[in-house]
């Protein structure tokens, strides 16, 4: 295990701002994890865990502890449980890249993660933050977390209901925040299975074809679809696309009880328009964070300085060339403000911040 020191971080991740990191590593062997956060114990530093840097705004000034690139890899298909033998048991190690992992599942004909084709990022992160897209969370298909807990000092296998996944959070990101550095994860695919064609988006695609084939398309199609997809919102990280120097999703949409989504519903009605919603948990709205900025003022393609949202969609902040994580963070308590005075709404950003 090496240790580097002043390492700059921004081109470790997808919105490409922000200072270095005092001390880091990249580790490939969970035996390297364990000696890795022995070092910073000893010396009192704080650790901070990248994976594919996908969801992070690092702070201008950077992270003054050490900072672990998680860089272990392989994928495993051993165990199949059920009688038809069609239920797959994959394990992947954290540092793989996620989209590699769900080309492999589609290839083997293993459906449970192909509506999360084209997410940047790697495995490590996805149960963090519950990634989800087109109608699927890794929720669905997790089966357990295999982590190193840095409170024990051991490793550990968190059964899926440990981790208390919810929309956009598990435990791993509220109540044991910092306490767990992932290492591995076991997903429950389905040999064989069709695929998910829940989100409006994906049955738009396909509907010209469902009505004349009348045959569901293939995993690998709807792969290619979301890809399709993903990569007209900015949502694919192309190459020299500026578009997608950004960290997805910047806000989360907001969870409405009853009588908070009549008032924001009410609200909509008296400016004679209509807010988009989806039914969540408990009786619950989720509401359109997307649609909320674009309606306080902010379109697709707004600049402040150096700090942007995408032309592509509305809850993506970009950094248009050379920003500095100030700039974004100043758009983001623009946004913020602005959605707050037009719709009494505050919107929750959903990356993670870095050092700040
Ligand atoms: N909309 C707008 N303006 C836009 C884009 C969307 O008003 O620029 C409105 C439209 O009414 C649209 C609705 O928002 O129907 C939903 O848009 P979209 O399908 O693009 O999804 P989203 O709610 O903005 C969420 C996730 C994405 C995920 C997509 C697809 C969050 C915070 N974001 O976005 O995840 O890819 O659904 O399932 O839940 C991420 O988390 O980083 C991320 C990219």
């Amino acid at each position: 295990m090496t240790i580097q020191e002043n390492v700059p971080l921004a081109p470790l991740t997808t919105l490409q701002v922000g200072g270095a990191a005092r001390y880091f590593a990249e580790l490939r062997r969970e035996e390297d994890v364990r000696e890795a956060a022995q070092f910073a114990k000893a010396r009192g530093l704080p650790l901070f865990v990248l994976g594919g840097g996908s969801n992070l705004v690092v702070s201008d000034s950077g992270w003054p502890g050490l900072a672990l690139k998680i860089a272990i890899g392989g994928i495993s298909s051993p165990n199949t449980n059920d009688a038809t033998g069609n239920a797959v048991l994959f394990s992947v190690g954290a540092g793989v890249n996620w989209d590699d992992f769900v080309a492999q599942a589609v290839a083997q004909n293993c459906a449970g993660v192909e509506c999360l084709s084209g997410i940047p990022g790697s495995v490590g992160g996805t149960p963090v933050q519950n990634v989800g897209a087109y109608g699927q969370e890794v929720a669905d298909t997790i089966e357990s977390v295999r982590a190193l807990d840095l409170r024990e000092d051991r490793i550990v296998v968190l059964p899926k209901p440990a981790c208390e996944f919810r929309y956009r959070s598990s435990i791993f990101n509220t109540t044991e925040r910092g306490r767990y550095i992932i290492l591995r994860l076991n997903y429950w695919l389905k040999r064989g299975g069709t695929p998910n064609l829940k989100y409006a988006d994906l049955q738009r695609h396909f509907a010209a074809r469902l009505a004349e084939k009348k045959t569901p398309p293939s995993l690998a199609e709807v792969r290619e679809a979301v890809r399709e997809i993903r990569r007209s919102k900015g949502m694919l990280i192309v190459p020299g696309d500026d578009d997608c120097r950004s960290a997805g999703s910047f806000f989360k949409n907001p969870v409405l009880g009853e009588a908070q989504f009549k008032e924001l519903a009410a609200r909509a009605a008296s400016k004679g328009i209509e807010i988009p919603s989806y039914p969540a948990l408990d009786a619950q709205r989720k509401v359109s964070a997307a649609w909320l900025v674009e309606h306080s003022g902010f379109s697709k393609g707004y600049a402040l300085g150096a700090a942007g949202i995408s032309r592509k969609h509305a809850l993506a902040l970009i950094n248009r060339g050379d920003a500095k994580a100030s700039d974004i963070v100043g758009l983001k308590d623009e946004i913020q403000h602005g959605v707050q005075e037009a719709w009494g709404i505050l919107l929750e950003p959903e990356p993670v911040f870095v050092g700040f």
